[in-house]
């Protein structure tokens, strides 16, 4: 029996961006969602158990409800579960997905005092901020995207950042960090460190201030852990609820 909340998508379209890194487009008829969050994907395996994992979803809302597709960017994790077998699947085949979305990395969750935002990412999660910025303008005097990988390669969705952009003029910055080359435009090594010697605010042209600074960080745990820490030094504090703060995250795994 299929499990409670999971219901029938077809994967409309895939782009394979490395041999690793791809995406799928899924029809699926699910509830309203805010561009920044997720919902989950479900296939059985070989026992008949049901798999099921979180997927931010990169297609902005307002597209949504004009093509009724979902697009999300996944890593076929070595020796996982769930991706490697979303790996494989093409156009036409079938895949479960969670009716109701969830997640509070969005923009209404961002405080009044914020007028300089950091959307801050490692691997595949540059998808929630993608939908956050193809999403109806923000009025954020500075918006900067920053996208670690291992390398140039996984530097995905360039065609539309570009489009980004353009659209957001010179309030949008996107920073490309590459770990793992030397590729010249983009910073070199990982987010923690660029955040401790300052390269990541002197590239982004924009510093992290208490007083008008937010920052998301998704993605790897590690990175998140070690990128929190970094902030605190800065004199940042983590953002809660009942008490707003400056930064907040969402770890992957
Ligand atoms: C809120 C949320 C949103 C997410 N959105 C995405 C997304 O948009 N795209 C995406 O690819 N994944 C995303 N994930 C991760 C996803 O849910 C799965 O955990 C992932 O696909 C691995 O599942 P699996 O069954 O293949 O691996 P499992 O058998 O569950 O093995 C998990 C192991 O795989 C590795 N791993 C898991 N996820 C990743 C990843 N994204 N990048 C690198 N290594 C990973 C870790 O080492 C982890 O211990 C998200 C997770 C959460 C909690
Ligand atoms: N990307 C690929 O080419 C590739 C190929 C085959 C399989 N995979 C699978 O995909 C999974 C995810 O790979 P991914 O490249 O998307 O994500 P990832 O391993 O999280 O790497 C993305 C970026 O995060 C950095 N990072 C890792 N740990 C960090 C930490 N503690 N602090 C700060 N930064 C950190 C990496 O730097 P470092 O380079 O310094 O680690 C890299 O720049 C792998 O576990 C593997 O299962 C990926």
């Amino acid at each position: 029996m299929v499990p409670h909340g999971l219901i029938p998508g077809k994967v409309v379209h895939r782009i394979d961006w490395t041999p690793s890194q791809f995406s799928i487009a899924v029809r699926a008829d699910i509830d309203p969602f805010v561009a920044g969050q997720f919902t989950k994907l479900a296939l059985q395996n070989e026992h008949g158990d049901w798999v099921r994992r979180a997927y931010s979803i990169v297609t902005p809302p307002t597209e949504y409800s004009l093509t009724g597709d979902l697009e999300f960017l996944i890593v076929a994790a070595s020796q996982g579960e769930l991706s490697p077998k979303l790996h494989q699947l093409q156009s036409g085949d079938s895949v479960w997905v969670a009716k109701q979305p969830a997640g509070f990395m969005t923009i209404e969750e961002v405080p009044e005092y914020a007028k300089q935002l950091w959307l801050v990412s490692s691997g595949t999660a540059i998808g929630p901020y993608l939908s956050i910025l193809m999403a109806p303008l923000l009025s954020f005097e500075k918006i900067v995207l920053v996208h670690a990988v291992r390398e140039k390669r996984d530097l995905v969705y360039r065609a539309q950042i570009e489009t980004q952009l353009q659209r957001y003029a010179r309030r949008l910055k996107y920073v490309p960090i590459v770990s793992r080359e030397s590729v010249s435009g983009t910073l070199s090594g990982r987010i923690p460190a660029l955040l401790r010697d300052g390269s990541l605010e002197n590239t982004a042209a924009v510093s992290l201030n208490p007083e008008k600074s937010f920052v998301y960080l998704c993605g790897n745990p590690a990175m998140v852990k070690e990128s929190v820490q970094a902030l605190i030094e800065k004199g940042l504090n983590k953002h809660l609820r009942r008490k707003s703060g400056h930064f907040s995250s969402e770890t992957y795994w």
